[in-house]
């Protein structure tokens, strides 16, 4: 267990605190005086008021209620990130933060105080110096059950984030799946790593399609957590893209905001990653896979062409009409091997398309699929509580028309509209029997919208996000409840 946070029974003599309070006069711990002030500000509709007391700091920060209840610990979170800020410009260590008997807005408020922390300082030289001085973050009012799942959604959110911040120069598909062994051995997941000739007896032909062009071998990690209590018989499978580094391969993207950032090309893995650490660390008794298919989409000597058929995992033939569409490539046969498991649900989470991320930006991942309304939205509400949104989008039939190919089964290019949708459907192809069309329930999650922010956005913090995380170990949580 990575503990970040530490439950603590009471506030310390002289200790930096932070009071979540609905009114001023809830606060007993405060002077009189201090009442008074906190109520004026309060009044002033400032709802973060500072107090300084010389040896310690206290921040009172008032309740700030919204008719949407999910809205109301948001904004618990985006005030958590000024706080945060605040201690480590005074170079203060250590912080309790304590409530008036609200613990999911609490705890809502120390998850947005410890992401605000997180830092990737792996690449400066002057690490040290750049380092946040808060690193005690004590908590006082939550259950164990609670402080233990506080500490898995916020340690596998910084993982999933330190993922996406490692580039290609580190985080080749080989490394990617080394250090996915290392967290399960220290997390208690077992790890199983395929390697390119395995990857080839499998005949998992889009993702060696895409490697073609890379120098480095391609990977396909598989993940297990398979708890003796788990509530579930079949298993849930996640499916996360890892595109360690995404060029466009021969369709080359264009550098600038665009191919730049094309790191975060795996942020649907690491999302994936995140969610196995998280409901390993919590112990949740829910038994989960994940699949990780990995490799670098490159332009290399013998790299995948415009025309080319591809024959995929399931037998199906794909003509490549656009070798930048490699997600789905890589996907499709991680989906088609999913079929091994006879699941309860298959969900899978890619930075798939820019039609996603230009459709509704950073706001929320677009969710599809032909799993019952029901499950998709306990999916749809995990995110609304922990502010990982989903949108659900249509996934009607229709659009597979524009998956039609003049020579093989399907293209792997739909047309110049709903292109997060054709890339759905694509998919669906995959997580059915060829001859039967029987299929697994099935959800695609595209994150290409908030899985990387090129500016700091508040507690989300700059460039990878972990955004999938805390919805996905929220829809486990009600899952197996
Ligand atoms: N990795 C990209 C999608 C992406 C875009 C992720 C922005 C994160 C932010 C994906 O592989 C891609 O290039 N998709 C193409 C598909 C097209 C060729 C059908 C796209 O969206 O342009
Ligand atoms: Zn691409
Ligand atoms: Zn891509």
């Amino acid at each position: 267990m990575r503990e970040i946070v530490k439950g603590v029974a009471s506030i310390g003599e002289g200790e930096n605190q932070i009071l979540i309070c609905k009114a001023a006069s809830d606060l007993s711990t405060l002077s009189a005086d201090e009442q008074k002030f906190v109520q004026a500000q309060f009044e002033a509709k400032n709802d973060t008021v500072y107090l300084n007391r010389l040896n310690s700091h206290v921040f009172v920060y008032q309740i700030k209620e919204d008719d949407n209840g999910n809205k109301t610990l948001e904004n618990a979170r985006l005030a958590s990130h000024g706080i945060c800020k605040k201690l480590n410009a005074l170079k203060q260590t250590s912080v309790t933060v304590s409530g008036n008997g609200n613990s999911a807005l609490l705890y809502a408020f120390t998850e947005g105080f410890s992401l605000s922390n997180y830092q990737f300082l792996k690449y400066f030289s002057d690490a040290d110096k750049r380092k946040n001085t808060v690193k005690d973050i004590s908590i006082v009012g939550l259950s164990d059950t609670e402080i233990t799942h506080l500490n898995a959604v916020i340690s596998s959110t910084c993982i999933a984030r330190d993922f996406v911040n490692e580039p290609l120069s580190y985080l080749t598909a080989e490394q990617y799946a080394h250090d996915m062994m290392d967290l399960g051995e220290e997390l208690g997941f077992k790890v199983e790593v395929f390697n390119k000739s395995k990857i080839q007896a499998l005949k998992m032909g889009g993702l060696l399609a895409v490697n073609l062009g890379s120098p480095n071998p391609p990977t396909f990690s598989i993940l297990e957590w398979n708890p003796e209590n788990a509530t579930n018989e079949k298993p849930y499978v996640l499916v996360g893209k890892g595109v360690v580094y995404d060029t466009g391969g021969v369709s080359l993207k264009p550098t600038a905001m665009s191919m730049d950032y094309m790191k975060c090309d795996m942020g649907g893995s690491a999302a994936v990653v995140g969610a196995m650490a998280a409901i390993a660390q919590a112990k949740l008794p829910v038994r989960v896979v994940a699949l990780i298919p990995a490799t670098e989409n490159r332009p290399g000597g013998n790299a995948y062409v415009p025309g080319d058929v591809i024959e995929m995992h399931n037998g199906m033939k794909v003509e490549v009409l656009n070798t930048d569409a490699e997600g789905r490539m890589i996907m499709a046969d991680a989906l088609s091997y999913a079929r091994n498991y006879d699941p309860e649900l298959v969900m899978d989470l890619a930075t798939l398309t820019g039609s996603a991320a230009r459709a509704i930006g950073d706001q929320a991942m677009i969710s599809m699929g032909n799993a019952p309304q029901e499950v998709h939205d306990i999916l749809v509400d995990a995110g609304n509580k922990t502010y990982e949104r989903f949108a659900q989008f249509p996934f009607w039939d229709e659009y597979k028309d524009q998956l039609k190919s003049r020579v093989a089964d399907i293209t792997n290019l739909g047309g110049a509209e709903a292109g997060m949708i054709t890339a759905g459907k694509f998919l669906e192809y995959f997580t059915q029997d060829t001859e039967t069309k029987k299929g697994y329930p099935y959800i695609h999650i595209d994150i290409a919208g908030p899985a990387f922010n090129h500016a700091e956005k508040n507690y989300r913090g700059i460039e990878g996000t972990g955004v999938g995380v805390r919805s996905l170990f929220e829809f486990f949580k009600s899952v197996s409840a």
